[in-house]
């Protein structure tokens, strides 16, 4: 029996490369967020699924591959730091997003709470706890309560749009 032309597609019909077409519509920061693992090891990769979830009390979120190398470590980990990358940097979002290589070689970085690190230069970085991390199909999400921040406003910051990298353009 064939379903009338308005049915919405069952899970297994939709196109998951339609649908990141569409989702890449959406045009999003970039952030490296990074924890310390449980040998004392800065782990980190490039995210652009990082959102604010409330302002009291101050909780941020974002969405980790379960394929992920770090899911344990992120999991394990009390705090983890989210740092959002300027135009500039560029190189460290694919850095980030590219294995097997050394992502910490050169960087300079300082310890934050639970020893998260807060790379240098970047247009602001949040220190969160830990609080959930919540499996959601193929992806966790990890919702922490920010305990630290800064921003500078003299940076632009990174754009990701349709697949590519972009910068802000002129005020509307
Ligand atoms: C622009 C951009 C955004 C990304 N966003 C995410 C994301 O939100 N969540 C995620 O799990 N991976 C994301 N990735 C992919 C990871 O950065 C990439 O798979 C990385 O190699 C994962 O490293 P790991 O397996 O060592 O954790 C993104 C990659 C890029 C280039």
């Amino acid at each position: 029996m064939s379903q009338p032309a308005s049915a919405p597609p069952s899970p297994a019909e939709i196109d998951s490369r339609a649908l990141r077409q569409a989702l890449g519509q959406f045009a999003t920061g970039i952030a490296v967020v990074t924890a310390i693992d449980p040998h004392g090891q800065p782990v980190g990769l490039t995210v652009n699924s990082f959102a604010a979830v409330s302002l009291a009390p101050a909780l941020v979120l974002w969405c980790l591959d379960n394929r992920s190398h770090n899911l344990t470590a992120f999991q394990a980990a009390s705090h983890h730091a989210i740092n959002i990358l300027t135009r500039e940097q560029e190189d460290l979002s694919t850095r980030f997003a590219t294995w097997p290589v050394d992502r910490f070689a050169g960087l300079e970085w300082t310890a934050a709470a639970g020893g998260a690190p807060v790379l240098a230069n970047c247009c602001a970085h949040f220190v969160v706890a830990n609080e959930t991390a919540h499996l959601s199909g193929d992806h966790t999400l990890f919702i922490g309560r920010v305990e630290q921040f800064a921003h500078t406003s003299d940076r632009d910051p990174l754009i990701f749009h349709a697949g590519q990298y972009r910068c802000l353009a002129e005020k509307l």
